[in-house]
C-alpha cells in the first residue's frame, strides 16, 4: 500500500472521508475574517452534545466564573474564538474516533495525545501566544493516522503492533510493513478533511528530525508539535531503542524554539496536573488520576531503569578505555625497562662469556691449575645463567601485548619464568647433543 493506495481506500469510507459537519462548520466560521462570534455560537448550538461540553468547560473551576454561563452564546464569547475552535475539534475528533473501529486502547490514545496537546500550549505559550490554540488542536490530532491505519489494514497493523512491543521504531516498521506511516497517513486524512495546511504538515512532520537552527516561521508549529510527543510523559509509540535518537532531537527542536533546560522542566512540571485538568474539563477518559500515576510511574521507571543501563555502559565503555590506556602505558614502560636492562644485561653477559671463555682457555692451556674441577663447574653455572639472562631477556623484548593481563597478578610473572626454563632447557638438551659438560 502506498500513498494512492491509502488516498483511494480513504475515499471509500465515508465516515472518514467526510469531515464531521461541525468541525467544518467550526473551521470555517473561524477562517473567516469577516465572520462574528455569534455566527460561532450559531454553529455550536446546532450540535447539542457540543454544546452542552463548552458550556460544561465554561463553567469548569478551570476558567473560575464567578457567575454561572447559561447560554452558549455566551460560552463562546467568554471562551473566544480561537480557544472554542480548539475545543470543538479536539471534541468532535474524540467522537470520531471512538466510532473508527481499532484495536488501540483508546484511553491510552487520548492520554497521550491530550499530553500532547497540553505540552504543545505549554511551550507555545512560552514562545509563541499567539500559537496557543493551534498547538493544542495539532496536539490532539497529530497520531490520527494510527487509528486510521489500524482500521484499514487490520492485519498488517497487528505484525506493526506486535514489531513496536519487541522495541522496533514505530515510523520505520510501519514504513516497512504498510508503505506509508501514521504521520503521513494523518496529513492526508487531514487534506481530505480540508484542515487547514499548518495543520496537514504538523501532523507529517511530528516524527521528522530537524536541522539546528531552523527558525522559519512554517516550521515553528511542527517543532513545537515535534517537541511536545518528546516531552509527553505517555506515550503510544516510544521505546528504549529509540530514546537516544528522541533525546537528542528534543535537544534540536528547544534549541530552534529558544527553550532553555528551565523552560523544558517547568513545562514537564505543569504537564501533567494540565492533562487532569484538560480530561476532565473536555469529559475525555484518560483513565483515573490513580491509573495517570500509576502509568507515569511506570514511564518514569522505564525512563530510570534506561539511564541507568547507559550509565552502565558508560561506566563499562570508561573502564576498557582505562584499561586500554593503562595496558599502553604498562607495555611502553615495559619496553623502556626491557631496552634499559638489555642494555646492561648483555653487556654484563658478555662481560662474563667473555671470563668464562679466557677461564677455560687458560685451563685447557694449563696456565690454570683446576685439580678438582671446581673451577670448571663454576664457569658451568655462569654459562647457564647467561644463558638464562639472555633468554628472559629475549621473552621479554618480544611481548607486544597483554591480552588477559590483570594487574597486581603473578601469573605473567610466572609465565615469564616458565618459558624461560623451557628456553634454557632447549639450550641444555642442545649443549648436551654436541658436546660433553666438563668433567664431573
Ligand atoms: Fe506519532
Ligand atoms: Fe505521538
Amino acid at each position: 500500500m502506498n500513498r494512492l493506495q491509502f488516498e483511494a481506500k480513504l475515499s471509500t469510507f465515508r465516515s472518514l472521508s467526510t469531515l464531521p459537519a461541525v468541525m467544518a462548520e467550526v473551521l470555517r466560521v473561524c477562517d473567516d475574517p469577516d465572520a462574528s462570534l455569534a455566527e460561532l455560537g450559531e454553529v455550536i448550538i446546532r450540535d447539542v452534545a457540543l454544546s452542552t461540553r463548552i458550556l460544561k468547560i465554561v463553567n469548569s473551576p478551570f476558567y473560575g466564573r464567578a457567575q454561572q454561563v447559561s447560554s452558549v452564546r455566551n460560552a463562546v464569547m467568554t471562551l473566544g474564538a480561537s480557544k472554542v475552535k480548539a475545543l470543538a475539534l479536539s471534541l468532535s475528533l474524540y467522537d470520531l474516533s471512538t466510532k473508527i473501529g481499532t484495536r488501540i486502547d483508546l484511553k491510552d490514545f487520548w492520554r497521550h495525545s491530550l499530553n500532547v496537546a497540553c505540552v504543545a500550549e505549554l511551550i507555545a505559550n512560552r514562545i509563541a501566544p499567539n500559537l496557543a490554540e493551534e498547538a493544542f488542536i495539532c496536539g490532539s490530532i497529530h497520531d490520527i493516522g494510527v487509528l486510521v491505519l489500524d482500521n484499514f489494514y487490520p492485519r498488517e497493523y497487528g505484525k506493526v503492533l506486535q514489531s513496536i512491543a519487541g522495541g522496533e521504531d514505530m515510523i520505520s516498521i510501519e514504513k516497512q510493513i504498510l508503505e506509508i506511516d501514521h504521520a503521513a497517513a494523518g496529513e492526508m486524512l487531514g487534506r481530505v478533511w480540508n484542515f487547514p495546511d499548518r495543520y496537514c504538515v504538523a501532523m507529517a512532520r511530528h516524527h521528522d528530525v530537524f536541522d539546528l537552527n531552523d527558525n522559519t516561521a512554517e516550521n515553528r508549529l511542527p517543532q513545537i508539535v515535534n517537541l511536545a510527543d518528546k516531552l509527553a510523559t505517555f506515550t503510544i509509540e516510544s521505546n528504549a531503542a529509540q530514546r537516544h535518537s528522541v533525546l537528542s532531537n528534543k535537544e534540536v527542536l528547544a534549541s530552534n524554539l529558544g527553550l532553555s533546560n528551565t523552560d523544558l522542566k517547568e513545562i514537564e512540571y505543569s504537564a501533567l496536573s494540565r492533562l487532569l485538568e484538560t480530561s476532565q474539563y473536555l469529559d475525555v477518559d484518560v483513565g483515573t488520576t490513580a491509573e495517570l500515576l500509576q502509568q507515569a510511574t511506570n514511564q518514569l521507571y522505564a525512563l530510570y531503569s534506561y539511564t541507568e543501563q547507559l550509565y552502565r555502559e558508560l561506566v563499562q565503555t570508561r573502564q576498557q578505555l582505562d584499561e586500554e590506556k593503562l595496558q599502553r602505558v604498562a607495555l611502553e614502560s615495559l619496553q623502556a625497562i626491557v631496552a634499559t636492562f638489555s642494555h646492561y644485561l648483555n653487556n654484563a653477559v658478555a662481560s662474563i662469556s667473555g671470563r668464562t671463555q679466557l677461564l677455560e682457555m687458560s685451563m685447557n692451556n694449563g696456565q690454570v691449575d683446576d685439580p678438582d674441577g671446581i673451577l670448571a663447574k663454576s664457569l658451568a653455572v655462569y654459562e647457564k645463567n647467561a644463558e638464562q639472562i639472555t633468554a628472559v631477556i629475549e621473552k621479554l623484548k618480544k611481548v607486544t601485548v597483554f591480552k588477559t593481563a590483570i594487574y597486581h597478578d603473578n601469573t605473567k610473572i610466572i609465565d615469564f619464568e616458565k618459558e624461560a626454563r623451557l628456553s634454557t632447557l632447549a639450550l641444555e638438551e642442545a649443549a648436551l647433543t654436541k658436546a660433553p659438560t666438563p668433567a664431573e
